[in-house]
């Protein structure tokens, strides 16, 4: 459905991608591991055309291309089909939850008022945030708060969900609660890409892992065969380090 291939970015005279191949199938849920500073978000926003790659190749259901080549409509076209949700939830301050959710379908997908209420309440039931459909952010956890942003994502029906550590700045309990939501997302037949540093996540809901070191995948594979019986001694030493002691 998705893939981009020998993607290649640098930062001046930094590397940060060396060739890198993603695939992303339709319904699966893909893990992306990785110390800081190995490339995980620039190759989030290398897909979503946050940042121009310099070289590579990019694949979406039919269309092909030359990832530098792809031009502007292009872009708009590519990015309608993917969802992103990051670290810093970015709702509007001065918007109720609702009319977080409902903006960009009366903005940008042109969707009458009527129709973008109802399915705004539609998702926020979904992430559990029906009861505070009037709040504003301030008002929120930071934990409700991305469960917003999450329905906010969702309710434009993407192909494919790009989650960029959507739980880093939460505390455990609050980590909790959007995990469940994006289990549920999961299990509910959604395609995601999720950068994250939460180990159980990757090895119960995630159905492929991906695991980057400098710029390239050391290691990928079914989460299963990634978490019991990692191939390479860089992934066996990254696993160690993490204290889930599954390994
Ligand atoms: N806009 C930028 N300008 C210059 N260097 C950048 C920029 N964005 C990222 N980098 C560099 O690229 C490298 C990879 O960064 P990236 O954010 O992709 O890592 P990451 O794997 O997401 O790390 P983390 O787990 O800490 O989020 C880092 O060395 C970083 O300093
Ligand atoms: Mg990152």
């Amino acid at each position: 459905m998705l893939e981009v291939k020998n993607i290649h970015k640098r930062f001046g005279d930094n590397e940060v991608l060396k060739g890198v191949d993603f695939k992303v199938e339709k319904g699966s849920v893909i893990a992306v591991l990785g110390n800081s500073g190995s490339g995980k978000t620039t190759l989030l926003r290398c897909i979503s055309f946050l940042e121009r790659a310099d070289q590579g190749e990019i694949q979406f259901d039919d269309f092909r291309k030359d990832i530098t080549a792809v031009s502007k409509p292009e872009i708009r076209a590519l990015r309608m089909k993917m969802g992103f949700v990051f670290q810093g939830y970015n709702l509007f301050r001065n918007m109720t939850a609702l009319q977080n959710v409902m903006e960009g379908l009366t903005t940008a997908r042109k969707i009458p008022e009527a129709e973008a209420k109802k399915r705004a309440r539609e998702v926020l039931d979904k992430v559990g945030m029906s009861d505070r459909e009037n709040f504003y952010p301030d008002q929120l956890s930071g934990g409700q708060q991305q469960r917003v942003a999450i329905a906010r994502t969702i309710a434009y029906n993407p192909e494919v969900i790009l989650f960029d550590e959507p739980t880093s700045a939460l505390d455990p309990q609050l980590t909790g609660e959007v995990l469940e939501v994006m289990k549920k997302l999961a299990e509910e037949g959604a395609t995601m890409v999720v950068v994250t540093h939460e180990m159980e996540f990757a090895r119960k809901v995630a159905n492929w892992v991906v695991f980057m070191e400098d710029g390239v995948i050391v290691e990928e594979g079914t989460s299963e065969e990634f978490f019991s019986n990692p191939k390479k001694e860089r992934t066996r030493q990254f696993l160690q380090k993490t204290d889930t002691g599954l390994v």
